[in-house]
C-alpha cells in the first residue's frame, strides 16, 4: 500500500468505527416519489424535489428543446460565450418572483455561496452567520478571509450582542442565514434581522434554497404570512422545489452588476447547460402560475406533524432527532422495511448527538402513506 492509500485507508476505518461512514446508493427515480434504491422499491420521504418538477412534463420538454437547439453545454464561463440567451430569461423571472432589481444565475447554490460573500467582505470585515446555517455559507465565509462570528440558531438577541460588540471593529458587516433550515425546517426570524441589521449598518443576506417555490407562495421565506420583508441579498438555489440546478442572487442593479464583475465562481467556472437553465424557467412559471400546488408540501409535512404527534412544520422539512448515529442508521433501516426511504443525517451535516431522520415531504405524496408513516414513526422511532 502506498503512503497515500495507507491515509486514505485509515481514515475510512475511523468513519467506520463512529459510524460516520457514507456510501452512495444508486437510486432510480421512479417518478417525483417512487424511487429505486439500492435494489428496493421504497416511497421517498428524501427527495428535495418538493413539487416533483423534476418530472413535470412541460418542464422536461422545455430542457429538451433547448438541448436541440443550443447543444448540451455552454462551452465557456458565461463571461466568455457561455452566457446562452435562456439565461436573461430566468434572470428576469428571478427578480420578479422576488421582487427586486435584478438577478444573477450561478453554477449552483454551493458556487453562488461561496461566491458571493467575498465580492462583500474582505479581511477588514465581519461575517456574522447562524450557527446552523448551510454548509457552503461557512465556506464562503471562511473564503472572505474576514473575521467569521456564530450567532445562536435564530437568537437575535445574541446577535444583536455580537454586532453590540464588534461592529465598529470591521468595515462592513454581513449577517447571513438560511430562511428555511436544511436539516431543521424552520424558519429565520428574517424581519427581525433586518432591522438589526439596519441598526447596526449591516448587511442581511437569506439563502432561500429550501423556500423557493413552497412557503410565501411559492415566492420563499420573505413573503411568508402575507408579507414582504425586503432583505437586500436573497440567494437561493434551483435544485429543489425548482427541481434544476444552479444557484442565483436576487439584489439591487449594483450589487448584481459587481456579482458578475467580481464572483470567482462566476467567473472561473463555465455557465450552466442550456437545458437546465431552461428547465428552471419552465419550473419558475409552474410556481409563479399554481400558487395552490405549491403549498401542498407543506400542508402535507403539518398533517405528518399532526398525525405523529411532533410539533407543527413550518416547511416541507420535518427532523425526527433520534440522537446517536448507529440508532439513526437503525431507524431508517427499519422504515426502509416498511417501504419508505427515508435518509439518516449524521454529523458533521448536523451538531454532534443529534443525528436525525429528516423528512420531506412532496405535493404528490399521498395522504394515507403518510398517515401510515407517521404511525410508525410515533410508535416505533418516538416512543422507544
Ligand atoms: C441551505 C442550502 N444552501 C445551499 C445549498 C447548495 O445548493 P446546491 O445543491 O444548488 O449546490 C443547499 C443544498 O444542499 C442548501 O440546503
Amino acid at each position: 500500500m502506498t503512503s497515500l492509500d495507507r491515509f486514505a485507508q485509515s481514515k475510512l476505518d475511523d468513519l467506520e468505527r463512529r459510524h460516520l461512514r457514507r456510501a452512495l446508493a444508486e437510486t432510480y427515480r421512479e417518478d417525483g416519489i417512487w424511487v429505486e434504491h439500492d435494489g428496493k422499491r421504497l416511497l421517498s420521504f428524501s427527495c428535495n424535489d418538493y413539487l416533483n418538477l423534476t418530472q413535470h412534463r412541460a418542464v422536461k420538454r422545455a430542457a429538451a428543446a433547448a438541448v436541440e437547439r443550443y447543444g448540451a453545454g455552454s462551452g465557456a464561463s458565461r463571461l466568455i460565450t457561455g452566457n446562452h440567451p435562456l439565461y436573461a430569461e430566468l434572470e428576469t423571472r428571478l427578480a420578479r418572483i422576488k421582487d427586486t432589481e435584478a438577478a444573477v444565475v450561478f453554477g449552483s447554490g454551493y458556487l453562488a455561496n461561496s461566491g458571493i460573500i467575498p465580492v462583500l467582505i474582505g479581511r477588514d470585515g465581519l461575517v456574522l452567520l447562524d450557527e446552523l446555517s448551510h454548509a457552503c455559507i461557512y465556506a464562503g465565509a471562511q473564503l472572505s478571509r474576514g473575521r467569521v462570528l456564530t450567532f445562536r440558531h435564530n437568537d437575535v438577541a445574541h446577535a444583536c450582542e455580537l454586532l453590540a460588540s464588534h461592529r465598529s471593529e470591521h468595515d462592513h458587516a454581513l449577517i447571513v442565514t438560511d430562511g428555511v433550515f436544511s436539516m431543521d425546517g424552520d424558519l429565520a426570524p428574517l424581519s427581525d434581522l433586518l432591522a438589526l441589521a439596519n441598526e447596526h449598518d449591516a448587511w442581511l443576506m437569506s439563502d432561500d434554497a429550501h423556500g423557493l417555490g413552497v412557503v410565501g407562495g411559492g415566492r420563499g421565506s420573505s413573503f411568508v404570512g402575507n408579507t414582504h420583508i425586503p432583505v437586500p441579498l436573497q440567494m437561493g438555489t434551483l435544485s429543489k422545489a425548482v427541481g434544476a440546478y444552479g444557484g442565483y442572487l436576487c439584489a439591487s442593479g449594483p450589487v448584481i452588476e459587481l456579482m458578475r464583475n467580481r464572483t470567482r465562481t462566476l467567473i472561473y467556472s463555465t455557465g450552466l447547460p442550456p437545458a437546465i437553465v431552461a428547465a428552471a424557467t419552465a419550473a419558475l412559471e409552474v410556481i409563479e402560475r399554481e400558487p395552490g400546488y405549491a403549498a401542498l408540501p407543506v400542508q402535507k409535512a403539518k398533517a405528518f406533524t399532526k398525525a405523529a404527534g411532533l410539533p407543527a412544520a413550518e416547511s416541507p422539512i420535518v427532523p425526527v432527532i433520534v440522537g446517536e448515529e448507529e440508532d439513526t442508521l437503525d431507524a431508517s433501516r427499519m422504515l426502509a422495511e416498511e417501504g419508505f426511504l427515508v435518509a439518516a443525517i449524521r454529523p458533521p451535516t448536523v451538531p454532534a448527538g443529534t443525528a436525525r431522520l429528516r423528512l420531506t415531504f412532496t405535493a404528490q405524496h399521498p395522504d394515507d402513506q403518510i398517515v401510515r408513516l407517521a404511525g410508525i414513526v410515533r410508535d416505533k422511532i418516538l416512543a422507544a
